[in-house]
């Protein structure tokens, strides 16, 4: 129950119902009729609701905000973005230099094109992976989200599963996705080699393409073992399938070359988005010249109205800039850490067994001693007391995710005073947590 007020956010609901499906921009952002809140602005790592509740902000809008909100060193360069004029049907030289920046940070990313958002990179990165490889199937990851195309909305039912009755069923994870594309998809779960090499040595005729994000960023951090990764790479060399991690998350997050730098690996196509433009709406697809260079007239068609707007990708330059010449990601890891500790601390004290999945910048927590290695096991995790707690914490002014799917996003801005309050808030919203259940 709401004991903090919410009652502009509440009038608005009731307006906004009637000319927005659910009074959102997004599914996502419908937390319920009664919830649901609206914001006012955000800056740092703080954001404030109409009604002037301030929340310390571990969602960050779902991991843009590498550096925090508003940060003025890249507001400024997106306001000199809005001088050159949006966007032309023409590039400008800010592209090439946005690309080169991105190239001498991954490896793999040896060309680049622009995209708007994660999703129309991946479609981008589909696309590349089917006419590359001249086959149309693909194999994902169970528990990985590749955003809204029909391609990649397809995911195992771990509601219904039993797990005595085999494999869970692949479906749709929306209505209108046509059931033909199911055809071409093949799910498999994280960190089973042998699985996937079985579906490779049946299906290597149908399947170009396997897309993977080393760290499930929307299955809870899930991380694959630094093993399962490099055979993976290894069984997308042997069978030539096109491998693609989707770095939309991880990307300049993790580390400053991804999370290909972190396992010591290379994409033949990547694909990056939230933070490499702290906030600003832009995306790139990259990768190996020999997958790139069938982006080209009479092969694989690539573009956008507004790729590469000249606000974005001022703010991209800024952002990369910033990541790559100072030590805004190590501010953000150590955080990650000291939060862990912190949270380790308060839980041990009330012998509650836990565990963190992922990197401390983006961190899945779970009440278990060991972390899940793949989606199955967070079915059987107890993932109902964290969305107790994440209600609790809201009433204490700490913003995370209610689905424990999504990790804590830490942002630079966090590192400057927010430790303190917020475990201070987690101390308070577990009293309370446990007062309604049990962890057992
Ligand atoms: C790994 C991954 N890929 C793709 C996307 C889709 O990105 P967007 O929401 O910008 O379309 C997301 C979004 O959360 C993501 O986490």
């Amino acid at each position: 129950m709401t004991t903090r007020s919410i009652k502009k956010s509440n009038q608005h609901f009731q307006k906004a119902i009637h000319q927005l499906p659910l009074g959102v921009t997004s599914n996502f952002r419908y937390w319920g009729d009664e919830e649901t809140i609206y914001i006012d602005h955000a800056s740092g790592c703080r954001i404030q609701d109409i009604d002037g509740n301030e929340y310390i902000d571990y969602r960050l809008a779902y991991g843009p905000y590498i550096l925090g909100y508003a940060d003025p060193r890249v507001d400024q360069a997106a306001r000199e973005g809005i001088d050159i004029g949006g966007v032309f049907a023409l590039s400008t030289e800010l592209e090439y230099e946005v690309a080169q920046k991105i190239s001498s940070m991954v490896p793999s990313a040896e060309l680049v094109r622009f995209s708007n958002s994660g999703t129309e990179a991946v479609m981008a990165a589909l696309r590349v992976g089917r006419a590359y490889s001249k086959r149309d199937g693909y194999i994902m990851i169970e528990g990985g989200y590749h955003g809204v195309s029909d391609s990649v909305l397809w995911d195992v039912d771990l509601d219904e599963w039993d797990p005595k009755q085999g494999d869970p069923q692949v479906q749709p994870t929306s209505h209108g996705v046509p059931s033909s594309i199911g055809e071409m998809v093949t799910l498999v779960p994280m960190n089973d080699a042998n699985r996937l090499e079985d579906v490779l040595k049946k299906k290597h005729n149908e399947i170009g393409t396997l897309l993977i994000e080393p760290i499930l960023g929307n299955c809870c951090s899930i991380a694959a073992d630094p093993e399962y990764i490099k055979t993976v790479r290894s069984l997308c060399d042997r069978y030539n399938i096109v491998m693609v991690i989707d770095e939309v998350k991880t990307g300049f997050r993790v580390a400053k070359g991804g999370v290909q730098e972190l396992y010591g690996i290379e994409a033949d196509i990547c694909t990056f988005a939230k933070s490499m433009a702290n906030g600003y709406p832009i995306a790139a697809i990259c990768g190996k010249e020999d997958f790139m260079r069938i982006i080209k007239y009479g092969g694989v068609l690539h573009g956008g109205t507004f790729t590469a707007h000249s606000v974005a990708i001022s703010a991209a330059k800024k952002t990369l800039e910033i990541i790559k010449s100072t030590d805004a990601l190590a501010t953000v890891n150590q955080y990650g850490l000291n939060l862990r500790d912190g949270l380790s601390r308060i839980l041990t004290d009330h012998n509650i067994p836990h565990s963190f999945t992922g990197h401390p910048s983006m961190s899945g927590l779970f009440f278990s001693e060991k972390p899940p290695t793949n989606a199955r096991d967070f079915k059987s995790s107890n993932y109902p007391f964290y969305e107790k707690l994440a209600e609790e914490l809201l009433e204490f002014g700490v913003l995370c995710e209610f689905d424990p799917r999504e990790p804590w996003f830490i942002c630079e801005a966090h590192a400057k005073d927010a430790l303190d309050p917020t475990l201070d808030a987690f101390s308070a919203a577990l009293e309370n947590t446990l007062k309604g259940e049990s962890v057992e």
